[in-house]
């Protein structure tokens, strides 16, 4: 794989509204789907695909992610001692994945704000932002072929996943026009989550982008948009619209049919928690056989 894109920017200051109480105290990213916070699932993911540079862009509440990412020599010496090599290793995993740094964004302005808060560490090289409420079955990893992408046409690259008219209004939305290669379109236009009448299309943009780096100056510029906060949508409309390929503009959408759990809402978690949980080796089994029978007897 091509070494050209290095860095990720992970955004996680959200506050995680709806999931309040859990997250009064305890970041979003950390709810466990199955045994592992959801964050880490992303950070697997981009570290599979050779992104070994990670910034999380953070905040208050958010130091349990700090935590995790770091060792804990105590609960490692601890676990040493009473011979739990298993555990030790699920410990000491998360710390030595990436190389994670922090930047914090005081107050949460926005997608927007949050990625251009990673101007000074990702510099002049194109980059890829994760975000973590989207999770891709490890089988499907899909940042190499965005990578890919961005070498074959350069400007920037989003992932966009068909999803039915009635869900549209969750999500960007693009504006598309075929290539020469069935999984990659050129997007045309965004729209950030358009009422289902209003929608250009069926592609909803999923957390996976690779921007390039001329997305800061147009973030510099952007104004507050939906819900008053700084879109990425809005900055990557103009990257797909009005800046020349040259400059470091236009946009490809690379097609994702593979099987992505969301961790944004309450239902979605539940749903990617059971998911999950049934494709695990050592619970799949056992769970899959309660499941039936408790379904069995729901109405
Ligand atoms: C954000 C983006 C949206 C995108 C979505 C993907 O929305 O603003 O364009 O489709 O992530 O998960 P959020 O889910 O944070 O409201």
């Amino acid at each position: 794989m091509s070494q050209s894109v290095l860095k990720a920017v992970i955004p996680v200051a959200g506050y995680g509204t709806r999931f309040l109480p859990a997250t009064k105290a305890t970041p979003k990213e950390m709810l466990p789907v199955v045994d592992k916070p959801a964050i880490q699932y992303v950070v697997e993911e981009a570290v599979s695909a050779g992104l070994l540079d990670l910034l999380f862009v953070t905040g208050r509440t958010k130091r349990a992610l700090e935590d995790h990412f770091d060792d804990n020599p105590e609960l490692e010496a601890a676990l040493g001692s009473k011979d739990k090599p298993e555990l030790l290793e699920a410990v000491r995993h998360p710390a030595g994945l990436a190389k994670v740094h922090y930047v914090r964004q005081g107050v949460p302005r926005g997608l927007g704000d949050a990625v251009l808060h990673g101007k000074a560490h990702v510099g002049n090289h194109p980059f890829v932002v994760l975000l973590g409420d989207d999770l891709i079955d490890d089988r499907d990893y899909i940042l190499p072929k965005m990578i890919e992408t961005q070498n074959k046409f350069g400007g920037s690259v989003v992932l966009l996943m068909e999803v039915p008219n009635s869900e549209i209004s969750l999500y960007g939305c693009a504006k598309v026009s075929a290539t020469d290669d069935p999984a990659v379109v050129k997007v045309i236009d965004l729209i950030e989550k358009p009422e289902a009448e209003k929608a250009p299309s069926n592609y909803a943009v999923i957390g996976r982008y690779i921007f390039s780096p001329k997305v800061f100056e147009i973030l510099e510029k952007t104004k507050p948009g939906k819900g008053g906060e700084i879109q990425l949508t809005d900055a990557m409309t103009v990257l797909a619209k009005d800046v020349s390929a040259s400059e470091g503009g236009g946009m490809y959408g690379v097609i994702f049919k593979g099987r992505r759990y969301d961790t944004g809402d309450k239902l979605a978690y539940l749903q990617a928690v059971v998911q999950l949980a049934i494709e695990r080796k050592d619970l799949g089994p056992e769970f899959k056989k309660w499941l039936k029978t408790f379904s069995a007897k729901l109405d």
